[in-house]
């Protein structure tokens, strides 16, 4: 043995000799591993830009349908969905915007399309519109309500009417017909929107129903009864519904 090489164990001269193997076959394979043009123009094979370029490109974009439907195009840019693309609708257009005739859009008519932004789910922001799709207006489509190039926020119902049917309904032929809601409950703005955060107020006690019924001094034509005699251990509407009221 030449005295250059150390005088190591025979497992350690085994070992070396097997790294030098492995690092001498890597140096030979690895040339054939690497993509042809990697390198250079940076960390990446160069022929991946053609091959990129070279794929048909399906979306056109919303600047260009502008050139043919400005209508649409204005109209979507003035409302809610200003933010939506066209295609996001109507699907990829590239091959319409060579040949309209030929490449006909998609329409998502049905209940099933919208709900992908609009379903309800408790990781979307609060405030961003959601409905539960289960529930809301079932029968229809979302179109036959909201134009989906230009949906409109849903208006604050004005009459209490509008949530509380039933109970109007009663009432409207009660003898507190002539009785305002808002006489017996005081009632937030907020309430209308929001109605579980802004609760209306409901008479707490007996001299509230006494302003009318148990004052004869107060001109009302109400009838009359005496407060202090007249089932005192109650408050009036475990006996009286006060949306529909009837002495017997
Ligand atoms: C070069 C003009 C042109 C461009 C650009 C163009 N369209 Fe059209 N589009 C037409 C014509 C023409 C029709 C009618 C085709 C027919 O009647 O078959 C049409 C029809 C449509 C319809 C169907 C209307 C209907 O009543 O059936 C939709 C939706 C539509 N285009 C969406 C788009 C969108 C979205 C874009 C942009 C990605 C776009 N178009 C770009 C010319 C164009
Ligand atoms: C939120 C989804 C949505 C977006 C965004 C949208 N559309 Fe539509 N579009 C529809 C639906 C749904 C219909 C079918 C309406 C119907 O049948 O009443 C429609 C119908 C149309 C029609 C035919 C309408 C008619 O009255 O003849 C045209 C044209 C059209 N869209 C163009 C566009 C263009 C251009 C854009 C972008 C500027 C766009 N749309 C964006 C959903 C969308
Ligand atoms: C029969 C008519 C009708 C149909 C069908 C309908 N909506 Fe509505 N939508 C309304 C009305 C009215 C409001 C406003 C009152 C309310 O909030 O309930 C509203 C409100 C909304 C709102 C706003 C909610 C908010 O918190 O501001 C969204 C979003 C909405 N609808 C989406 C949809 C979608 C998506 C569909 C289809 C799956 C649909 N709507 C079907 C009538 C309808
Ligand atoms: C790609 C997501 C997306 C799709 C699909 C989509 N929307 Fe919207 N929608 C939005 C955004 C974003 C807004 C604006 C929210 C805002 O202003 O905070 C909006 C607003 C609305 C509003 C206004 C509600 C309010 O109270 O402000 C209604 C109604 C509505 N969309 C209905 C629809 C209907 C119907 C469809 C199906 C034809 C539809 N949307 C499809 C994203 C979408
Ligand atoms: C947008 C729908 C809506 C409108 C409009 C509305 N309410 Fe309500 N109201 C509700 C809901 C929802 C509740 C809660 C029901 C529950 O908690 O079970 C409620 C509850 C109430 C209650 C009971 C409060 C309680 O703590 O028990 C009263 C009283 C009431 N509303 C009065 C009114 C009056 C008066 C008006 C008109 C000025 C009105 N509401 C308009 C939706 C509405
Ligand atoms: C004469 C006074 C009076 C008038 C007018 C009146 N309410 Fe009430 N309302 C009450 C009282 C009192 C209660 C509490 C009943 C109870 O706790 O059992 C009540 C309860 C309610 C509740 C709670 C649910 C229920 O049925 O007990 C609602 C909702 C409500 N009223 C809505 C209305 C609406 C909407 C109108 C107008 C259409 C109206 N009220 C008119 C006195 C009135
Ligand atoms: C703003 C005045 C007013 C208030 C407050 C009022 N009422 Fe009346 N109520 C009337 C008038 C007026 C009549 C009679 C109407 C008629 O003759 O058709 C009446 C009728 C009645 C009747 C008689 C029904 C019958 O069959 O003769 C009862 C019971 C009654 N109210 C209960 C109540 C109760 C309970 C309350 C409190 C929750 C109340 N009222 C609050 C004005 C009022
Ligand atoms: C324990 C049940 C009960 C309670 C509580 C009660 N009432 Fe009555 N109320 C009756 C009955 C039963 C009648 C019919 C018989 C009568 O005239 O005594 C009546 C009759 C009336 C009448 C009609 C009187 C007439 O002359 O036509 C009015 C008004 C009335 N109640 C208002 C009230 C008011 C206001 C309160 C609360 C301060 C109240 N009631 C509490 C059971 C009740």
């Amino acid at each position: 043995m030449p005295n250059w090489i150390p005088n190591l164990p025979e497992q350690v001269r085994r070992l070396a000799l097997l790294v030098v193997v492995v690092v001498i076959a890597f140096l030979i394979v690895r040339p054939m591993l690497i993509p042809a043009g990697f390198g250079e123009q940076g960390h990446f094979r160069s022929g991946a830009l053609n091959d990129a370029v070279a794929h048909d490109y399906k979306y056109a974009g919303k600047a260009s349908c502008e050139e043919c439907h400005d209508d649409m195009t204005s109209m979507l840019a003035s409302g809610y969905h200003n933010n939506l693309s066209c295609e996001v609708c109507h699907g990829p257009l590239a091959g319409h915007v060579e040949e309209p005739e030929e490449v006909q859009p998609e329409f998502p008519r049905g209940r099933n399309f919208c709900p992908v932004c609009h379903e309800y789910l408790s990781a979307r922001p609060t405030g961003f519109p959601q409905i539960v799709s289960q529930s809301h207006n079932q029968l229809k489509a979302c179109i036959n309500c909201h134009e989906p190039h230009d949906p409109v926020p849903s208006e604050v119902p004005e009459k209490c009417s509008a949530c509380h049917g039933k109970i109007a309904r009663s009432k409207a032929v009660s003898h507190h017909a002539n009785v305002e809601c808002d006489f017996c409950h005081s009632v937030n703005e907020g309430h209308k929107t929001s109605p579980r955060e802004f609760r209306a107020a409901k008479p707490i006690d007996r001299n509230f129903c006494g302003q009318c019924h148990a004052d004869s001094e107060n001109g009302s034509d109400a009838p009359q009864i005496d407060l202090s005699s007249h089932e005192p251990r109650y408050v009036c509407w475990q006996c009286h519904y006060p949306h529909l009221p009837e002495a017997k």
